[in-house]
């Protein structure tokens, strides 16, 4: 991407991670939330989260090595935007709301796992643990009901209740995305401790899967998605 400084300053974080999805490793690294905060303008984040407005607006612009690119495993969705709805819809649900189906379960029983063991040790285990529970019951109930309301409704191109159904996905949006903030501050960003054995490392691993996939879920959603509708 090739943009002025000023001309990217301008645009909203969510808008320049939707045109170039090789760069949201950039936003990682400086806690720029492009997915329920992608409204925002670029100036407007690095005002509130006090970062050097010049300093990412400079790294934006930086061709992105194939490594990023890799890492990030984004060359899948690269074209998102240009997909036709549908096939959007398809996308986000076979991939991302199956892997959270497959994973939240999974998560669930290694957290409980090393919450029991190391909670003594460890306190902020127990807070991940009651986080968890939280974020994820309300993640299952947000899949089945955005599926069997605002994305079959705009498959069968029944639109009357759209306005509503797009305000509870970014309700349910918001709220996660408060609780994945919150785990993420708890582990710092999911470091594991010095004495952790595999299963805390494995508990760690996949909620720090699971909060990268919600990102990337709700950035083609609030972004990508309800910006085609
Ligand atoms: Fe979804
Ligand atoms: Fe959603």
């Amino acid at each position: 991407m090739e943009n002025n400084a000023d001309v990217l300053l301008l645009k909203s974080v969510g808008e320049i991670a939707s045109e170039n999805p090789e760069k949201i490793g950039v936003f990682k690294k400086y806690g720029v939330d492009f997915c329920c905060g992608g409204s925002k303008t670029l100036k407007d984040v690095c005002e509130e989260i006090g970062i050097d407005k010049f300093l990412i607006a400079d790294e934006l612009n930086k061709p992105s090595t194939a490594t990023t690119e890799k890492d990030e495993n984004y060359s899948l969705t690269k074209n998102a935007k240009e997909w036709d709805v549908n096939f959007l819809i398809d996308y986000i649900v076979n991939i991302h709301h199956t892997f959270l189906r497959v994973h939240i379960p999974e998560a669930e029983s290694y957290i409980e796992k090393i919450a029991n063991v190391h909670g003594n040790r460890h306190p902020e285990l127990l807070k991940i643990r009651e986080l968890f529970t939280k974020m994820s019951q309300a993640m299952i109930l947000h899949l089945d009901k955005e599926e069997e309301g605002l994305l079959t409704a705009i498959k069968t191109g029944k639109t009357e209740n759209i306005k509503k159904e797009i305000e509870d996905a970014l309700y349910y949006h918001e709220y996660v995305g408060h609780i994945l903030k919150e785990m993420l501050f708890l582990s710092s960003n999911y470091s594991v401790p010095q004495d952790a054995c595999a299963s805390y490392k494995h508990a760690y691993e996949l909620l720090k899967n699971i909060s990268d996939d919600i990102m990337i879920h709700v950035h083609m959603e609030n972004n990508i998605l309800f910006k085609k509708i």
